[in-house]
């Protein structure tokens, strides 16, 4: 990603060899500050107050999480007990459990001696390759954003609506949603994106959009309410959304209100479509709504909102009546028969077991 046309991953080994940069996404739109990790309680602080989030960064993050650990205790006691530590800090992303699983299986087999190295070689190795993936979706997304902009006036944009934040900022780079937009900007293709502003932490409004106009595509924030409106006045021509679990039939978990948008998607024939990096698929899963765990964040996330005054200080406000409840349920599933295909690394595949399973044998081998 280009930040002030300076090239940017979302994190990194730091020069000094003994620790790892992020980009502190707490902090955006207002603030461009860059965080440094040095332990393992700091990767699963990030993870869990949202420093970095986004399934394959929370991943990434994971995996340098157990280089911090190694680098200052390699036994298999600090091993295990990094992984389970890390494994703690949010519970939908499977990403989460997939890089911590790669991570145990490889560095057990691994001299303690070697294992600080190996976990650094092997953290880095997660990263390239999901910018790899996210390159690949791209390209197989972009053929699908080509079409529907063949059926167009020339010049016309392509409208295309995205919920949350499956951008550079969730992945190491590219994004998984953002990356055929990306692909179809860049390659001449007029594209503009509904950014839904995803309450209540406003992912769209902070992150996506802030991501897009760093890289100049047009795009205008709406409220999460309004997608189906514009839906229904035919200013929607795809949705592309993340997601953080789908299972191996092809339900896909995505941030809280995705559910709607594929409702509303399909209400209104507008073709309904899931980025989905191959790490992102939990093939011991059969049934999204009864066995994704869906994380329930702090309310104050729904009672409080935080944004920039005009003396260009940013502060946070209560926003809700004193003394109601509130919940806040940060994940929700749509079920595959409201998704019209997955975007995966290996191509445009429908939401149903064969199509998963044949594209990825060796996944369902192993089940993991
Ligand atoms: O709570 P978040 O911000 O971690 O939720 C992120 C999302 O829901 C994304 O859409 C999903 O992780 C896909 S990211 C490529």
């Amino acid at each position: 990603m280009n930040v002030d046309g300076k090239k940017y991953r979302t994190i990194w080994p730091a020069e000094d060899g003994g620790s790892v940069e992020i980009i502190d996404q707490t902090r955006f739109p207002y603030r461009f500050e860059i965080v440094s990790l040095r332990t393992v309680e700091d990767a699963a602080h990030a993870i869990r107050d949202m420093q970095v989030r986004g399934a394959p960064l929370i991943g990434a993050t994971a995996a340098y999480g157990v280089a911090l650990a190694m680098k200052a205790d390699p036994s298999d006691e600090n091993l295990h007990a990094a992984c389970s530590a890390l494994l703690q800090t949010r519970p939908t992303a499977v990403n989460l459990h997939w890089a911590l699983d790669r991570a145990l299986k490889s560095l057990v087999q691994v001299a303690p001696e070697r294992r600080a190295d190996a976990a650094l070689e092997l953290a880095a190795a997660v990263c390239d390759e999901d910018i790899a993936i996210n390159m690949a979706i791209g390209m197989h997304g972009m053929k699908l954003v080509a079409a529907l902009s063949a059926t167009k006036r020339r010049g016309e944009p392509v409208n295309i609506l995205t919920h949350c934040n499956a951008g550079w900022l969730a992945t190491v780079d590219w994004g998984t949603a953002t990356a055929p937009i990306y692909m179809a900007h860049d390659g001449g293709i007029p594209v503009h994106v509904w950014v839904d502003e995803t309450r209540p932490r406003n992912q769209g409004a902070f992150l996506t959009a802030w991501e897009l106009g760093q890289h100049g595509v047009p795009h205008t924030v709406v409220v999460d309410n309004a997608g189906g409106h514009l839906m229904q006045r035919g200013e929607v021509d795809m949705v592309i959304v993340g997601t953080d679990r789908t299972t191996a039939t092809g339900d896909v978990c995505n941030k809280i209100g995705t559910y709607l948008k594929a409702l509303a998607a399909r209400d209104n024939d507008v073709p309904f479509y899931v980025a989905l990096p191959s790490p992102t698929i939990d093939f011991s899963l059969s049934d999204g709504l009864r066995e994704i765990p869906i994380e329930e964040r702090g309310g104050e996330e729904v009672s409080r909102m935080s944004g920039r005054l005009s003396d260009g200080s940013v502060d946070t406000i209560d926003i809700v009546a004193d003394g109601s409840e509130v919940g806040n349920p940060a994940f929700d599933v749509t079920p595959a028969c409201l998704v019209t295909g997955l975007i995966t690394e290996r191509g445009v595949l429908e939401p149903n077991r064969k199509a998963l399973a044949d594209a990825f044998p060796e996944r369902v081998r192993t089940r993991a």
